[in-house]
């Protein structure tokens, strides 16, 4: 079986990558159980870290027809990440336009001249939704985003269900909420703050929250989503009805239960790390995204939440050590 990551260097890519390759086999278009013979890493940088002869890292733009092309003959599956994230895809709206719509479009036409409709995965967004909003947001919840990346991430699930309606490809489009802690240096998500006030002070740096500590997000580990990602990927195709996008369970929390996690996990001095110094584009972006979902689909498909916020800074201090 032929694994395709687009993204396949960046911070879930390679977490995706190590997972498959740990885990040896997947389950195709047809239903069947297949060894993963060949997984390919597809990135605008190479990935690096990869030894394993399973494991070929292209390095290059999705929006190249060719190499695309090339990449994906006999593909069964695509695992599609790569993407400009939501500060840059605000900042720049021809670069969030050029890699997230027009490169997605690229790719689902070229999964569609494969001779068998490949499972294509995309990494959606919880960003697909904004406007007005109940507490507790049900999966039949319409699509009013408020910001160019979640317009982006919300067209390409459309065209996804589409195409998978058409039978051109067997898609499903996981919307995922902020995953946290990301270690490493921040990246230009919006949403990247979740991390950093975590990160940044358990690496002994004082850090800036730039919202009001209320301000509430809706959250996944790492681990998680690795899992969540692969269980979307199982599903079979008669678990889909009306739509192919499905909303990843997470939990709600806000700044203040963040850090308060964080000052019960790694003590005071840590914790005291943290000043608030509030930054408008940050605040617009997290106070027009959604802060709970029933996410009642993604349950009966077998995704999970962390328990709780404790859980996830105590598996990021775990991760970081090994
Ligand atoms: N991390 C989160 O909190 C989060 C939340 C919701 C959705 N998502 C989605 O999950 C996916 C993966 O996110 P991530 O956190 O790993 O981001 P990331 O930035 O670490 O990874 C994205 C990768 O895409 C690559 N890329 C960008 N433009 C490209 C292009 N033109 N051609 C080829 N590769 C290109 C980048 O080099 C990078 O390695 C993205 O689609 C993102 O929108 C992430």
């Amino acid at each position: 079986m032929k694994v395709i990551i687009t993204g396949g260097a960046g911070f879930i890519g390679k977490r995706l990558a190590h997972k498959i390759l740990q885990l040896g086999a997947l389950t195709d278009a047809h239903g069947a159980k297949r060894s993963v013979s060949e997984l390919v890493l597809l990135d605008i940088v190479a990935a690096q870290g990869f030894d394993d002869a399973r494991v070929k890292a292209v390095a290059g733009d999705l929006n190249d027809a060719a190499l695309l092309a090339e990449t994906l003959a006999g593909a069964d599956s695509v695992f599609h990440l790569a993407a400009v994230v939501s500060g840059e895809a605000e900042q720049d709206f021809d670069k969030g336009i050029r890699v997230n719509l027009d490169g997605t479009r690229l790719l689902l036409e070229q999964c569609r001249k494969l001779a068998q409709p490949p499972k294509v995965v995309f990494t959606s967004s919880c960003a697909v939704f904004g406007g007005p909003l109940p507490a507790l947001i049900p999966d039949t919840q319409e699509l009013y985003p408020q910001t160019s990346y979640g317009i982006q991430k919300a067209m390409c699930e459309m065209l996804i269900s589409d195409m998978s309606r058409k039978g051109f490809i067997d898609g499903r489009s996981l919307r995922l909420p902020t995953i946290t802690v990301r270690p490493g240096k921040p990246n230009r998500a919006l949403s990247g703050y979740c991390s950093g006030i975590i990160r940044e002070p358990l690496n002994g740096i004082e850090t800036v929250c730039p919202v009001e500590p209320s301000t509430r997000a809706w959250l996944l580990s790492p681990r998680k989503v690795i899992d969540n990602l692969i269980i979307g990927h199982e599903a079979p195709a008669s678990a889909f009805k009306h739509t192919r996008a499905i909303t990843v369970p997470g939990i709600s929390a806000s700044a203040q239960e963040q850090l308060d996690a964080l000052r019960r996990v790694a003590g005071d001095v840590v914790a005291d790390r943290v000043t608030v110094k509030i930054d408008p584009l940050v605040t617009y972006f997290m106070t027009s995204l959604p802060i709970n979902f029933e996410a009642n689909f993604g349950k009966s498909l077998g995704m999970t939440a962390d328990a709780n916020f404790d859980d996830i800074v105590r598996a990021h201090i775990e991760d970081s050590s090994q």
